[in-house]
């Protein structure tokens, strides 16, 4: 069902990998809702992922930057202005990644090159993306920026690595730079925890099977999924949010507020019976 909430709202979305990212499900929402766009990824994730099916599909064009990239980002943005004919009134920043994760480290035994170059992509990025923004003065009034966070920065889950102090400092730029935003150009900026999503990079953390059933079993509306994700996404965008600003919204099926729920208490109890 569209509402066209979008309707002649220009956006900016990073991060479309493939058909599973939370990107592209909120790009094709965007799309039926009225919003033009255009897609972004680093140059080498074009080359392994499926982006040129997504834009032609709908009507977008392609443009390269690696996120940790400011003159990459400063081309990025001069041209979606002059390909989408106005500023921008949306940014999907739909960005993740660490080395340590990836080359399996530990946490306790982490090399910090890699975890810098993590930081670096996952959240310095945003900052770098907002700055740049900010300084072309290329976002409208009552524009929106989102990025997408896991509830990892506020509570422990062990294999999640330095994602989480990654996600913390992601979390941290939104509200920090928000006010900055806010106040100077009115323009909302907020972080959405999502919860866990059968991605590339979600599929990326070890024991994701088990942790995504877990999660499953404890949130009384389910896990969200990434079509949900974008949905969620597209009030952000819309109007009908705009006064809201400098929050982590926890998009989780109520996980992060449960302490247990019936079907993980019975897992534990039934020897007892
Ligand atoms: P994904 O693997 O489809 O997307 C991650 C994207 O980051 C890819 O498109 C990748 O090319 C891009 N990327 C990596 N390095 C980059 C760089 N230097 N410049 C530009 N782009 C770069 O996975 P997913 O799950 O859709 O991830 C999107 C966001 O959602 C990430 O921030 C992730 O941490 C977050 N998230 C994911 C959850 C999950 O369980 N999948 C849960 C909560 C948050």
């Amino acid at each position: 069902m569209s509402y066209n909430l979008l309707k002649g709202k220009r956006g900016i979305i990073f991060g479309a990998l493939d058909e599973n990212s939370i990107a592209w499900k909120t790009a094709e929402k965007v799309h039926e809702e009225g919003g033009t766009f255009v897609l972004t990824n680093a140059p080498i994730a074009m080359r392994m992922g499926s982006i040129n099916e997504l834009a032609e599909k709908t009507g977008s064009e392609v443009i390269p930057a690696d996120a940790t990239k400011v003159e990459d980002l400063e081309n990025l943005v001069d041209k979606a202005v002059e390909i989408l004919g106005g500023k921008i009134d949306f940014v999907l920043h739909s960005i993740g990644m660490s080395v340590n994760v990836r080359k399996g480290n530990h946490y306790t035994n982490m090399n910090y090159d890699f975890t810098t170059k993590g930081w670096d992509v996952s959240a310095v990025s945003f900052h770098k993306t907002m700055q740049v923004l900010y300084k072309k003065d290329a976002m409208n009034e009552w524009g929106s920026i989102v990025a997408l966070s896991y509830m990892a920065a506020q509570r422990v889950f062990p294999d999640y690595n330095d994602m989480a102090d990654n996600k913390a400092y992601l979390e941290s730029i939104a509200r920090s730079f928000g006010y900055f935003f806010g106040k100077d150009k009115k323009v909302r900026v907020n972080t959405i925890s999502q919860s866990p999503t059968p991605t590339t990079a979600g599929q990326g953390v070890k024991g994701f099977d088990g942790f995504i059933s877990f999660a499953e079993k404890m949130s009384p509306l389910g896990n969200a999924t990434a079509e949900e994700c974008a949905e969620y996404t597209l009030t952000l965008f819309s109007d009908l949010t705009r006064k809201v600003t400098l929050q982590n919204l926890y998009h989780d099926g109520g996980f992060s507020n449960t302490g247990v729920s019936q079907e993980v208490m019975e897992a534990f109890t039934k020897d007892e019976e």
